[in-house]
């Protein structure tokens, strides 16, 4: 089935077209540039960019795939967790071409999408424990099958993405901070024990980067040289050894040594995975795809991390999931809503 996927729920407008499993054609735009000066995604701006990029990027997907709109046989649009107005954007323009052309529609959890992303490259094993760190979540599944999904633990505050980007922040790096951390981090080495390696003196599966934030802060206010006095952009931004990408490389051992953790002990407790997933934009990084690998070299586990344009948001993996649900015989209505971030996605589908 030629699989329209619709994503908008966060600073990036996606459309793509999937079949049986494959990526015929993705056109994407990134707003970065528009909430650069903000610091953060700012969700008005976000809703209405969307909407403005739409009609464009429809077209040029189109003209990618040298498909026709009346090859295409069922919508996947991404129903939440994202920011509200964004999520309606992508929901109306999904639901009006599936109204118009009279095709089967399905909504898609963006967090099961993500962690599903690597099925367009390489076959993924079940039962798989799966570790999605994006800009909004930092969580642990058991993934049974592409349809069942039982979390495991998550974060009590901060996402793991977040955590960088504010480190950035500190740091006067530009938005969004993650990727020059790693940049600088790849020209250092860490310190040992100058951060904590948070929550990790408990029993559970649960995160928190909280502390870690607050530690990088204070650690900054005493060492201001590390600072950038001047905001590089990301054309002129050089990274260079010294104290400041010993500190990088220090925020990411920190970070990937603390998931890395969390992740053993969950292989543990559970036992009888045959793939560890990593996914989400920040499993783009560098020192985290290292120490997990590893981790799933060690527990003889097949180790899945998508290529980068698969961790950060796409559309491509939410054609790849509506795809499988449409074939499975999963629908939903126009009534299908958008669901904001921290509220639960109901298990609302009907079926055929
Ligand atoms: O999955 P994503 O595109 O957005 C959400 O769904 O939230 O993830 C974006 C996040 C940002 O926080 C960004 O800083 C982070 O992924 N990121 C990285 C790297 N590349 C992207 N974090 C650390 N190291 C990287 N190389
Ligand atoms: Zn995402």
């Amino acid at each position: 089935m030629l699989c329209l996927g619709v994503e908008s729920s966060c600073d990036d407008t996606a459309l793509a077209l999937v079949e049986n499993g494959r990526l015929l054609a993705q056109s994407c735009s990134s707003q970065i540039p528009l909430h650069a000066v903000f610091g953060g995604v700012v969700p008005e701006i976000a809703s209405r960019a969307h909407l403005q990029f739409l009609p464009s990027l429809w077209k040029d997907l189109l003209a990618k795939s040298s498909c026709n709109e009346n090859d295409i046989g069922g919508v996947a649009v991404t129903r939440g967790p994202g920011l509200l107005g964004s999520l309606l954007v992508g929901l109306c323009f999904a639901k009006g071409f599936a109204f118009r052309k009279q095709l089967p529609l399905v909504g898609v959890n963006h967090l099961h999408a993500h962690l599903l992303a690597a099925g367009l490259e390489q076959e993924i094993l079940f039962p798989a424990l799966g570790l999605l760190i994006s800009g909004g979540h930092t969580q642990l599944y058991k993934v049974l099958s592409p349809f069942e999904f039982e979390l495991l633990g998550k974060t009590l505050d901060d996402a793991v993405g977040e955590a960088f980007d504010k480190a950035g922040k500190m740091l006067n790096l530009p938005y969004p901070g993650g990727i020059f951390i790693d940049k600088l981090a790849a020209c250092g080495s860490p310190i040992p024990d100058l951060l904590p390696k948070p929550y990790l003196a408990n029993d559970n599966l649960n995160f928190s980067f909280s502390g870690l934030k607050t530690a990088i802060l204070l650690h900054i206010k005493k060492h201001p040289e590390l600072l950038y006095k001047e905001m590089p952009t990301s054309e002129n931004f050089i990274p260079v050894s010294g104290k400041r990408a010993d500190f990088c490389a220090t925020i990411n051992q920190t970070i990937a040594t603390t998931l890395t953790e969390k992740t053993r002990r969950a292989l543990e407790k559970f036992g009888g995975f045959r793939s560890l997933i990593v996914a989400g934009g920040a499993a783009c990084n560098s020192q985290i795809r290292q120490v997990l690998t590893e981790l799933a070299k060690e527990k003889k586990l097949q180790s899945i991390f998508p290529t980068p344009p698969l961790c950060t948001d796409n559309a491509a993996m939410i054609g790849f999931l509506g795809e499988k649900l449409l074939q499975a015989g999963y629908r939903h209505g126009f009534e299908l809503d958008g669901i904001p971030r921290g509220k639960k996605i109901p298990n609302d589908y009907y079926f055929v």
